[in-house]
């Protein structure tokens, strides 16, 4: 399975998924990285994995639509199947997440549904949650929305402040990204209603606790 993946900064989701796809059994291969942003750090971890990228610049379009328009024949010119969103700062509007629907996928620094937009580490901190975590799943128009496909649980401990939490939670997303794409790639998932079923997996493997937990 051919992946685009997005970008807008440092890149090492897109790392984790460039490592996975490197291993000689992983069924899926990235075949495009776009960025939003030509400064975006994960541009140049993709050019030294002999990756093709892209950058397409919202503000080198006269509208939301147009912009969107050009990164969806971008991206179907390059064969992708599927577009995994690797810390992508934009939101992408209905007919291009309608045109995508079960093929474009998010990671987010939280269990959702709590804690949905930015600086979601900062405020799982600052709200005493004693957990926190990751969450991989499809992307529908509203923010942060979208059926769940793997999360993984992260102990908040009492002297962590944003970026102790965010490292510990940052070793779980680079675990279960590769993870839920290899699931799709094997053709194990299906979305029925808002629910997400994985063929073959029990829900335990799809609730992953981190070690520091277990
Ligand atoms: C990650 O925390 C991801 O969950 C969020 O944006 C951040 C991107 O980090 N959506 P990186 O660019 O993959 O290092």
């Amino acid at each position: 399975m051919k992946l685009a993946v997005l970008i807008s900064g440092r890149g090492s989701n897109l790392e984790a998924l460039i490592k996975a796809t490197s291993e000689p059994d992983y069924p899926a291969e990235i075949c495009l990285v776009v960025s939003n942003r030509g400064d975006a750090g994960g541009l140049k971890i993709a050019t030294a994995a002999g990756i093709e990228t892209a950058v397409i610049k919202p503000k080198d379009f006269e509208s939301r639509e147009e912009f969107e328009e050009a990164l969806n024949v971008r991206i179907q010119d390059s064969g992708a199947q599927l577009i995994c969103l690797a810390g992508f700062m934009w939101l992408l509007g209905e007919s291009f997440s309608h045109g995508w629907r079960d093929r474009l996928l998010n990671i987010h620094p939280s269990l959702l549904p709590a804690f949905k937009g930015l600086h979601v580490q900062a405020q799982a901190v600052e709200m005493g949650v004693r957990f926190s975590g990751c969450t991989v799943h499809f992307v529908r128009p509203e923010l942060d929305d979208g059926p769940i496909i793997v999360q993984a649980v992260v102990p908040v401990l009492p002297g962590d402040d944003t970026e102790t939490l965010s490292a510990r939670i940052l070793e779980q997303e680079h675990r279960i990204y590769p993870m839920a794409v290899r699931w799709i790639a094997e053709g194990r998932v299906r979305v029925s209603g808002e629910r997400v079923l994985i063929d073959g997996a029990n829900p335990p493997d799809q609730v992953l606790v981190s070690p520091a937990v277990a």
